[in-house]
């Protein structure tokens, strides 16, 4: 049984020329996550659902300004990016980056290979690598193609599960993992999401914009994110009242 909680998070974007001020976009979050749950954060275009992703995960364009990010008790933010995979945390990216000129399949051994601290045995990483390809229904010639590059939206959505699954990290922070999916593929990624916490009992945070990927991933809460914090949270039912009445009367 694991916990990632968020205290009083505070966070600005470092501006990208001399000269001028971070921008303050996280205004004191706080959310707690327990093993094998699904939290859901649902919230308007630029309140901060992203650099909160990034943030935890230790993307190095954000400040953090205040609060902590407790992964058992131990603050991760003091942690390296890699430190932070190791301990078990994953952010599958709303924008999946391109890796030119690195396969997909030395991709994955080598983060298999970081995060479990040594190389799998090759017989049972070629296993277990097409078990999962198979359940994503992702075609075989993807292995040898370059990380994302070319990939349509969908299929790197595909990917950042095929990750998920593979890494089994304690808790996963899905960023918007069903934009641009079509509908076979939102039932094939959220099975995907659902067997990585059947298996692992690990915790999901899925940022999202739409009900339609709750009707797989069955959310324990449901967070309404505006203005950089979380300014209600309830059940499933509460995003069907998003989808009724939209965010106005949280804002
Ligand atoms: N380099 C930057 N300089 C100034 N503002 C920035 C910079 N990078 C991001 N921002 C701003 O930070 C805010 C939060 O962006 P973020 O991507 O976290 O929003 P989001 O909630 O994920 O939105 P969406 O639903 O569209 O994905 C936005 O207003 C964005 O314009
Ligand atoms: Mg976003």
């Amino acid at each position: 049984m694991s916990t990632l909680e968020i205290k009083n998070l505070h966070a600005s974007v470092l501006p990208t020329e001399e000269g001028q001020e971070p921008t303050p976009i996280l205004k004191g979050v706080n959310l707690t996550i327990n093993s094998g749950e699904t939290h859901a954060v649902m919230g308007p275009n630029g309140s901060g659902k992203s650099t909160l992703a990034y943030t935890i995960a230790g993307h190095p364009s954000y400040e953090i300004t205040d609060g902590e990010v407790l992964l058992d008790g131990e603050n991760i933010l003091d942690m390296e990016v890699d430190e932070r995979a190791r301990a078990g945390v994953f952010l599958a990216m709303q924008y999946p980056v391109e890796v030119p000129g690195v396969s997909y399949s030395n991709f994955m051994r080598s983060a298999i290979s970081a995060v479990r601290g040594e190389a799998p045995k090759l017989r049972e990483w070629v296993g277990e690598f097409n078990g999962v390809r198979d359940e994503l229904k992702i075609d075989p010639s993807f292995s040898e193609r370059s990380v994302n590059e070319g990939f349509s939206g969908g299929e790197k959505k595909r990917h950042e599960v095929m990750q998920l699954a593979l890494l089994k990290p304690k808790f996963a922070v899905m960023d918007e993992t069903d934009s641009g999916l079509d509908v076979d593929a939102l039932r094939v990624v959220s099975e995907g999401i659902n067997r990585y916490q059947e298996q692992t009992g690990g915790g999901v945070l899925m940022i999202t914009h739409y009900k339609r990927i709750l009707n797989y991933v069955q959310p324990d809460f449901v967070h309404v994110f505006a203005d950089g914090k979380i300014v209600e949270t309830g059940g499933a039912e509460l995003a069907d009242q998003l989808e009724a009445e939209g965010y106005e009367k949280f804002i």
